[in-house]
């Protein structure tokens, strides 16, 4: 069986995929912070999928521990290891950082700087083997900075062009890479931010994100008329679009 290794599993839309994976027989690398939780819902989707699931810790803010913990768990997987999908991130709280640094930098390195090393570890291991994919939640916040989340929105936008770059090296290699742009999602991440619209559940997103990755896409807007959306809040000329508050 093909293994696919979910950074961010524990919570949210990494927890929704790995159910979604699991239930397509794929064997399963449940990374994260938090183990304990981890290790709970490996026995529970190795139960539930007749899979193998295993949970490793991973700490996107861990700059010298990312490529060791990576790269051990990848050969581990052996010779099955088919793909990796980055579903960590951290919106914390916008308003807090624009005043407290240290939540901005946070802001910054796990959407960003973490996330584009954690990515390098895999693609080069993918690379060498020359067949598999990497997908990586981005946000449709990356398309066009606004003022209620912008150091959120930059790290994501910096993150979708990284991607971008990697697509053109690694296509070479036969190596698929995924960009997921999710809009609004129902989960932690979201909590308390007030009546949003269009908000799509965990589980409807991990299913066309699985669809994406079958299907070998480039760019994903999920759910998909977020495409539509972003387009018309990109042409909004830049005089308009700076007197808006969004
Ligand atoms: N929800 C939305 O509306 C939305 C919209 C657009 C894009 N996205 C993106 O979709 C992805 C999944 O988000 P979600 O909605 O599922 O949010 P979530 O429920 O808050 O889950 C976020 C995940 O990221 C992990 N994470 C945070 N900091 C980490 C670190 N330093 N090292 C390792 N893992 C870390 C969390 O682990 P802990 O439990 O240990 O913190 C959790 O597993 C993120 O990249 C997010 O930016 C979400």
């Amino acid at each position: 069986m093909p293994t696919v290794l979910i950074l961010g599993a524990n919570a949210g839309i990494g927890r929704a995929l790995a159910t979604e994976f699991a239930s397509h027989h794929y064997d399963l690398i449940l990374a994260g912070r938090d183990k304990e939780e981890l290790v709970i819902l490996a026995a529970d989707l190795g139960l539930r999928y007749k899979v193998c699931a295993r949970a490793i810790t991973v700490d996107l803010g861990n700059f010298e521990m990312l490529e060791s913990a990576l790269r051990d768990c990848f050969k581990a997987a052996g010779d099955s290891f088919e793909g990796f999908v980055l579903c960590a991130g951290y919106l914390g709280s916008p308003e807090a950082a624009k005043t407290d640094l240290g939540e901005a930098r946070r802001t910054l390195e796990i959407n960003f700087t973490g996330s584009a090393l954690a990515l390098e570890v895999a693609a080069n291991y993918f690379e060498q083997k020359r067949r598999g994919f990497i997908c990586a939640l981005s946000s449709v916040a990356g398309d066009r900075g606004r003022q209620s989340n912008y150091l959120y929105g930059s790290a994501k936008g910096g993150l979708t062009t990284y991607l971008q770059g990697l697509r053109n090296r690694l296509y070479h290699c036969g190596v698929q890479v995924i960009t997921v742009k999710p809009g609004f999602v129902d989960t932690r991440m979201v909590f308390g931010k007030g009546k949003l619209p269009l908000v799509a559940s965990p589980e409807k997103v991990a299913r066309d994100i699985y669809r994406a990755v079958t299907a070998r896409r480039d760019v994903v807007y999920v759910p998909w008329f977020w495409r539509t959306i972003m387009l018309i809040i990109r042409l909004i000329p830049e005089s308009i679009f700076k007197r808006l508050r969004m």
